[in-house]
């Protein structure tokens, strides 16, 4: 028995620790946002993360652990994100990990940030049924036959931006703030999603990679188009209009993945997942094409410590830890090639 199990993520710009309990499940799940930080320079400030890891991240695990009514010494083992993300805001987490691990003599578990998005869908019900998985951030967007945890392969990726990445870009293009994606979604309320028609990019390749930087440039060259002293009358148009391209790709081409794989679940996970009219369009097409469509709750479909501990908690149940020695990884694949 090694859980409690207290992980950390510090990935990108996103302070978070929590613990989880192999009978209780997740005990406590604390999160410290940067994005204040982040927002005057319109991205992610890499070593302004990292400084603010550096600050947050003992008093967070403090608070996890009040959360939880635990003691350090309770917690059987410690687990950090290993990568994919900024190296200098991983070596934080890693670092405090292992060192906790040390002095506690507990085991340590590297943790993909990708794998624990991946799972997130079905961190209430623990189980993780072979499925098709569209992972949807920041930093990536690919789809996975996932048969069991670990054992992963991959169907397609972006070629270029990632979907969220797409979402960041456009709205800094269009003077939202930053992060652009809950932003957009925000303004698409009282916008019609036919009002422009954008590139639906590569929805007939017959493969399933992606592409979004050409839907940005077609955002681009018709915003510049426009009436700007009129921004009022058309940014909710643009907004909506975008949002539904992205949307009927990345939907499209999860559903096509999922009949070519005779798999009746979907899941979809990481930050662009939070996007209502995504989970709106998956959970119709999914009653439509009777295929089962699984979300992580909205909290945790951004980054967050709780999926970290779930995949570092299966690890653990398989036998796997990691040594202290281990190096985080910047660009650590999902699949090894
Ligand atoms: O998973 P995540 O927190 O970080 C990465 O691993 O990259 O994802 C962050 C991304 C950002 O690009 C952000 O704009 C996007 O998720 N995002 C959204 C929404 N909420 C966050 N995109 C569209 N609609 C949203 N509501
Ligand atoms: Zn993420």
């Amino acid at each position: 028995m090694k859980t409690p199990l207290l992980a950390l993520e510090t990935s990108c710009d996103e302070t978070a620790v929590a613990i989880w309990d192999d009978e209780r499940g997740i005990l406590a799940s604390e999160i410290s946002s940067q994005i204040p930080e982040h927002r005057p320079y319109g991205g992610v400030v890499p070593e302004l993360a990292s400084r603010n890891h550096v600050v947050r991240v003992r008093p967070l695990i403090e608070s996890a652990l009040e959360k939880a009514g635990m003691r350090l010494g309770d917690i059987g083992a410690f687990a950090a994100t290993a990568g994919p993300g900024l190296a200098s805001s991983l070596l934080i987490g890693n670092t405090v990990a292992k060192s906790l691990a040390l002095a506690e003599k507990k085991p340590f578990i590297a943790v993909n940030h990708l794998e624990g998005h991946l799972l997130s869908p079905f961190l209430e019900d623990r189980e993780v049924p072979p499925h098709v998985a569209l992972v949807v951030s920041g930093g990536h967007t690919m789809l996975v036959k996932v048969n069991d945890v670990g054992d992963y392969q991959l169907l397609g990726r972006t070629l270029d931006d990632a979907a969220g990445e797409a979402f960041d870009k456009v709205g800094k293009m269009l003077g939202l703030p930053y992060p652009g994606g809950p932003e957009i979604e925000k303004v698409t309320k009282d916008g019609d999603a036919t009002a422009f028609d954008f590139p639906r990019s590569m929805l007939d390749s017959g493969d399933f990679r992606f592409s979004f930087s050409g839907l940005k440039t077609s955002v681009l060259y018709t915003v510049e188009d426009l009436d700007q002293e009129k921004r009022n009358d058309w940014l909710a148009d643009i907004c909506a209009s975008f949002q539904e391209a992205v949307v009927e790709v990345l939907m499209e081409k999860t559903f096509r993945a999922a009949r070519k794989q005779d798999c009746k679940i979907i899941g979809v996970s990481g930050g662009v997942s939070c996007n209502g009219r995504l989970r709106d369009a998956f959970e119709n097409g999914a009653r439509r094409r009777g295929v089962e469509v699984r979300f992580a709750e909205r909290a945790l479909t951004t980054d967050n410590a709780a999926m970290i501990a779930f995949t570092a908690a299966k690890k653990l149940a398989a036998g796997e830890t990691s040594p202290l020695a281990a190096d985080v990884n910047p660009n650590l694949p999902l699949v090894s090639a």
